[in-house]
């Protein structure tokens, strides 16, 4: 490799901004092990404890004998099987909207979505913390591009007034997270619904890390506001709650049929494994089940426990991280911040440092998801781990 990469990663060095792989040689859960050694895991987005749930494994094992295990094409060649079909149905059903269709990732998703619905001359406006899929789907669009500063509406409102006096006849599209991935704080929903309205512009929401948190059934704070049929594009991953992978879009059958048309992440990717279909098929019945429910309310359990248990201190607003999964240490310097990560680790947690350029410069964080699969044990562990180590009540 050319030495400016060796340079550059030495000056990633310097910053405490490099990262590295580590190997997981266990199956996802609230317990992983890592070189030998056991680690309790508060990294994983896998809220439910889905990703190695009995059912889910079953779906897929018995979707692998009747399917086998690659889709052999992209969708719109000979890659849809009966798996991924089956999948969207129900996603559109659980969610409430005309139709449904699934990306590969979230990643994918963004990319594939955010470029067929704005060109050009139409206008992004995005909140300042989206995630980054959604921020290189905008990039991606061509489209002109304002980011508003986090969940503020009044400049919001403003960008729109200014979009639509000079950007007259062109699409508005605000995007936004209806659970911010990094802070865990939510999008005020009723009055971006509203914005929406007032200034005839899309609405696309990501609830990446509300469905299967938030709202009846998991169904995300759409649903739980009750304003799901005013969000034109509904975005959500099947790789957090839902224990596997890829994404979804709701939205009118319209849209969906326009994506399949448009989307080139769809269109020129093969499709997802049909057993990884299936094996989400199985997460959205559970989810759509009383038992699904329970789990659901039981990780609200944990949520609370967590929220009572964290010293206070490091927490940015106690009211924002009781809201959902994701509870943001922030620490602030990177280097302290990967200090503070392994020396949880040395106690035998996994807490992931979470540093520039996912948030910003000098805004790093511990960032501790609890799941609905840990232990109240855990939980307590974990939070007096972390008193010790801070000295903070
Ligand atoms: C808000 C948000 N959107 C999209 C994604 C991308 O989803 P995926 O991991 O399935 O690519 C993530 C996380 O990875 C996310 O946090």
């Amino acid at each position: 490799m050319r030495d400016f990469f060796a340079e550059e990663l030495e000056a990633l060095r310097k910053r405490a901004l490099d990262r590295h792989l580590r190997e997981i040689s266990s199956a996802q859960g609230p317990e992983i092990e890592i070189a030998g050694r056991r680690f309790i895991n508060f990294s994983s987005n896998d809220y439910l404890g889905l990703a190695n749930d009995p059912r889910l494994r079953e779906a897929a094992a018995s979707a692998i004998d009747q399917f086998g295990v690659g889709a052999g094409a992209s969708r719109l060649i000979s890659g849809t099987q009966s798996p991924h079909l089956r999948l969207e149905r129900a996603l559109a059903k659980w969610k409430g909207t005309e139709a449904a269709l699934c990306f590969s990732s979230g990643y994918a998703a963004a990319l594939g979505t955010i470029p067929a619905l704005v060109t050009k001359n139409d206008v992004i406006l995005l909140d300042k913390l989206c995630h980054a899929s959604l921020i290189d789907g905008a990039k991606l669009s061509g489209a002109v591009l304002r980011v508003f500063p986090h969940n503020q509406l009044r400049k919001l409102e403003s960008l729109l007034e200014w979009a639509r006096r000079k950007h007259t006849g062109k699409r508005i599209l605000i995007v936004t997270e209806s659970v911010f991935s990094m802070d865990g704080d939510y999008a005020p929903l009723r009055e971006l619904v509203e914005l929406r309205k007032r200034f005839d512009a899309l609405l696309m929401l990501d609830e990446a890390h509300a469905v299967g948190v938030i709202g009846p059934n998991g169904r995300g704070l759409a649903a739980a506001e009750n304003v799901s049929e005013e969000v034109d594009i509904q975005m959500g991953t099947l790789s957090k709650a839902l224990g596997t992978s890829g994404a979804y879009i709701c939205g009118s059958r319209v849209l969906i049929e326009w994506l399949i048309n448009r989307a080139r992440s769809f269109i020129y990717s093969t499709a997802p494994a049909p057993a990884i279909a299936a094996a989400a098929l199985a997460a959205v019945d559970f989810l759509s089940s009383h038992q699904g429910e329970e789990r659901r309310l039981l990780l609200w359990e944990r949520i609370r426990l967590m929220q009572e248990l964290l010293p206070r201190a490091g927490l940015k607003g106690e009211a924002v991280a009781a809201r959902s999964a994701i509870f943001p240490w922030i620490v602030g310097d990177e280097q302290a911040t990967l200090n503070l990560a392994s020396a949880l680790q040395s106690d035998g947690f996994l807490v992931p440092a979470i540093r520039y350029p996912t948030v910003a410069k000098g805004a790093a964080r511990l960032r501790i998801t609890v799941t609905a699969a840990h232990t109240e044990h855990q939980i307590r562990s974990l939070c007096e781990a972390i008193r010790k180590m801070t000295n903070l009540q």
